[in-house]
């Protein structure tokens, strides 16, 4: 095994990562700094400096990324209407570039030659925190426990536990729980009976949104105020990115808005079922799509609904330092720089419907459209021979058929 000096550990707290530092602290016999970051999970993160001090780490970082997230990682990727596989808001994904981002600048900070992450050899969030690491500074080393160690099982997992003195909490005891992945974007549960696409998951599942039965039978009016592709605020009042998806979080698990059952195809090969929830992030879409239909010229919207499924597979499958995703970026931010205004949404018992948009960059003329008598000088003739040429080839093609 090749010589490490410093470890830089991403260390949520929870059962499995103090088991991976209890870990690499005896594997490797060197230093583990841990960085736990606050990405808007609603988990305390005192009880994760707690336990860090316990098991003897010096070095604790602990850092709110709560509007980093949003407005460097979350905003840009709903400029692009960014959705993985027609349904998935990458909730997940988009946060592990932000996370691998800071243990690359603390490693560096601490002279650590190495960072460590707790996710599994199945998933798509090794992949992402590696090829993250890889794009800033490949002269980190990437620890992942779960591919080298030789705990295979549940049991034996709780079994090295018990036999390093971690605590085991009691709700972990037993069967092995939901895998659950949370942050101010959404929220993601995997596993058990989720295992089993054929099976409707359970209601227990839903964390931050209410079953639709139970949403209010009032609907809730909210408008939403754009600025160059972003949100500003929300009823005319300005806030932080931060505190407005906070806020569209609370707004959509009221209204049941953002519930997603999905079997999606994994970078790394196999075919998933999970369960999330986006509320906020679901409102979000549906106004920026709003505020865009009116602000966009056709051809630069139909442009950016091409590259869109591109980009998603980028972020899905790790690429967010990549280059061609910030070539991509690049084009998507330059479309967004008449994107302002405000949008009016209905929350409804699941749904956030677009009801009205407006804005001083309006593309939309009323004059033009109008069924009725208009100002503005539009030659119906014209329209003639735009189909006259456009049907050109058609007639053509189906005379040559012999219809
Ligand atoms: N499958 C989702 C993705 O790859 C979520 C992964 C993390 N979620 C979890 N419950 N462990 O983006």
């Amino acid at each position: 095994m090749t010589k490490i000096e410093k470890i830089v550990l991403s260390y949520s707290g929870g059962l499995d990562t103090s088991i991976i530092l209890k870990w690499l602290q005896e594997t490797y016999g060197c230093e583990v700094v841990t960085f736990t970051a606050d990405l808007g999970q609603g988990e305390e993160l005192e009880p994760a400096r707690a336990k860090a001090e316990m098991a003897g780490v010096k070095d604790i970082r602990i850092a709110d990324l709560r509007e980093e997230f949003v407005s460097d990682f979350v905003f840009p990727m709903l400029r692009a209407n960014a959705l993985y596989e027609g349904q998935y808001l990458l909730g997940s994904s988009i946060a592990r570039p932000l996370i691998a981002k800071h243990l690359v600048g603390i490693a560096r900070e601490v002279g650590a030659d190495a960072v460590a992450h707790g996710a599994t050899g199945k998933g798509n969030d090794q992949i992402r925190f590696e090829l993250a690491v890889n794009a800033l500074d490949p002269s980190i080393k990437v620890i992942a426990p779960w591919r080298q160690w030789n705990i295979r099982s549940r049991m034996q997992l709780l079994e090295y536990a018990e036999k390093h003195h971690i605590p085991v909490p009691s709700d972990k005891r037993g069967e092995a729980p939901f895998s659950i992945d949370a942050n101010l974007l959404h929220t993601s549960t995997e596993g058990k009976s989720l295992e089993n696409p054929a099976e409707v998951a359970p209601d227990h599942v839903y964390q931050r949104t209410v079953d639709p039965f139970d949403a209010p039978d009032a609907p809730e009016i909210i408008t939403i105020g754009f600025e160059r592709g972003d949100p500003v605020s929300v009823n005319g009042k300005a806030m932080t990115p931060a505190a407005l998806l906070t806020e569209f979080n609370e707004l959509g698990g009221r209204h049941s808005v953002g519930r997603l059952d999905l079997v999606e195809n994994r970078f790394i090969g196999m075919k998933s079922r999970g369960i999330y929830e986006t509320p906020g992030g679901t409102i979000l879409l549906a106004a920026h799509r709003g505020i865009e239909s009116i602000t966009l010229d056709r051809a630069a919207a139909h442009l950016k609904d091409e590259i869109m499924p591109r980009y998603a597979e980028l972020i899905y499958n790790g690429f967010w330092f990549a280059p061609e995703r910030e070539m991509l970026q690049a084009l998507i931010d330059h479309s967004q720089a008449f994107v302002s205004g405000e949008v009016t949404l209905r929350l409804y018992k699941g749904s956030a419907s677009v009801i009205s948009r407006a804005s001083p960059c309006s593309l939309y003329s009323a004059d033009l459209v109008t069924f009725e008598e208009s100002a503005i000088a539009f030659d119906h003739h014209d329209a003639e021979g735009f189909i006259r040429l456009n049907g050109l080839r058609l007639r053509s093609w189906a005379a040559r058929n012999g219809r």
